[in-house]
């Protein structure tokens, strides 16, 4: 009898929790309001039934004309941070250095807080996932990557440690944007990336884009969620696209491959887990074939489900501030990242000790050091540019700027990962074998 008492007396208040907080009323003090924190504010004032209003927004030059009321605006951030009214923050400004201070901040004072920018967040992670410890508070950031694809609450949520095999992805709109109009509609690099500026795709900053910083901020954020992997953005293996070549796109075209700039992380046979984010061949079957413009895509691969492929636009004002509001809505019920894969299991380890089979393209045989590969199986020689087909171990690459620098490009093949090394050393071939002098 007290049994049931308990129960239904658990039941009762658990219920009223529940529909307390489905009722609370979200005052959002917004930090930004550019492409994304204008979006924000014009999806919110279609979504009355969300009971969230913005109390107050703090921007930086107080001179700018803004398509919403100046009494909303400010540039003292403590009017937000200190107000007791405001009980969530929504951070979406251009400076990674201010996001952080304005979002531990925030959390100290109690407020819940909601962000979108990668930078800030995979370059102090660690920091981050002890100040949410301390406060006990959510901090969601599900548009940080990938924008509208609800990506990072589905690996939380859904894919359990031991049936993520791997997780392949498109991360970056702009660099999918400038990559589709030059190779489809032959738009020089320089004026594909202007039209992705104008579109609101490319981050203010163009270097962080093309050069692979914002998609390996992404892959820090994203292989913490998917395998509990805490590790600082420039310790892993990435590059952008700024070395491709129009060269590229005609080998690719002839090898019936698209190029792609693919993040990717896959569980290996010793546990540990290979991480990069590189331009990549990727065969036109392939699900990442099919993304093309601002759209990102994910392909998950789990144990038992085989592939699922994650589809949408990952970037721009309405679908990244779309993603916003939806960590917004999840305030209601207090959702918090429990960062599973970090606390509840054991933490996977990053790899380096693995090998990935390339394609290099370059101007001289002097800046490529051909006796660091494991073998080479192509070769060819025009008149401007050569360029080899190898294997090679990710350590020649970590660290070392030769496939970065002398203009050479270097694209991953497709299944690039080579990590049996009895079959490695049976197909190895000498360079003298393969005629290159
Ligand atoms: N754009 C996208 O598609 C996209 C997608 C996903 C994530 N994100 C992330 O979302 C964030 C915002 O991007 P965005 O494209 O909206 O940038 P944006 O258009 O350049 O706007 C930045 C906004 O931040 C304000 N700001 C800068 N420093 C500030 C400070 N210290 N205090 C208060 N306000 C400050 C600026 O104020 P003023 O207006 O006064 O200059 C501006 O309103 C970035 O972290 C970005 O990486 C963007």
């Amino acid at each position: 009898m007290l049994l049931l008492y308990v129960i239904i007396v658990l039941f009762f208040t658990h219920t009223f929790y529940y529909l307390i907080m489905a009722h609370k009323q979200l005052n959002i003090g917004l930090f930004g309001f550019g492409v994304v924190g204008e979006g924000l504010y014009k999806v919110l004032n279609q979504t009355e039934s969300l009971k969230a209003k913005i109390v107050k927004v703090c921007i930086k030059h107080s001179n700018k004309k803004r398509n919403a009321p100046s009494s909303l605006f400010t540039t003292e951030k403590d009017e937000l941070l200190y107000d007791e009214n405001i009980n969530v923050i929504v951070e979406v400004i251009d400076n990674a250095d201010e996001a952080f201070e304005i979002v531990s901040t925030a959390l100290r004072n109690g407020k819940a807080v909601v962000s979108a920018s990668k930078k800030m967040i995979a370059e102090h992670l660690p920091e981050i996932l002890q100040l949410q410890q301390e406060s006990g508070l959510p901090f969601l950031y599900e548009a940080s990557a990938c924008a509208s694809i609800p990506v990072i609450r589905n690996l939380e949520e859904y894919y359990d440690n031991d049936l993520l095999h791997s997780i392949k992805a498109i991360v970056n709109g702009s660099t999918n944007f400038i990559l589709t109009k030059m190779f489809e509609e032959k738009l020089s690099f320089n004026d594909a990336l202007l039209l992705a500026q104008q579109l609101g795709f490319a981050e203010s900053n163009p270097k962080l884009d093309v050069e692979g910083f914002d998609a390996v901020n992404k892959w820090a954020i994203l292989i913490n969620h998917a395998y509990g992997i805490v590790e600082h953005p420039s310790n892993l293996l990435f590059n952008g696209i700024q070395n491709i070549q129009l060269g590229d796109a005609l080998v690719a075209k002839e090898k019936n491959f698209e190029v792609k700039l693919v993040a990717q992380a896959q569980k290996l046979k010793d546990g540990k887990v290979a991480a990069f984010v590189l331009p990549q061949f990727v065969k036109h079957d392939d699900h990442l074939a099919f993304v093309k413009n601002e759209y990102n895509g994910v392909v998950i691969e789990s144990g038992f489900a085989d592939k699922q492929f994650f589809y949408g636009k990952g970037a721009g004002s309405f679908p990244t501030a779309s993603a916003v509001l939806s960590d917004v809505a999840a305030l209601r019920y207090d959702y918090k990242y429990e960062y599973k894969k970090l606390y509840h299991h054991t933490p996977h380890e990053l790899s380096n000790d693995y090998f990935v089979k390339v394609y290099v393209s370059f101007e001289e045989w002097k800046h490529i050091p051909k006796d660091d590969f494991e073998w080479i199986e192509e070769w060819h020689a025009g008149e401007e540019r050569k360029y080899l087909m190898g294997c090679i171990h990710v350590k020649e690459l970590l660290g070392k700027i030769w496939w970065k620098a002398n203009n050479t490009s270097l694209i991953l093949a497709p299944e690039p990962i080579v990590e049996d090394i009895d079959i490695l050393r049976l197909k190895k071939r000498s360079l003298e074998l393969a005629g290159i002098e």
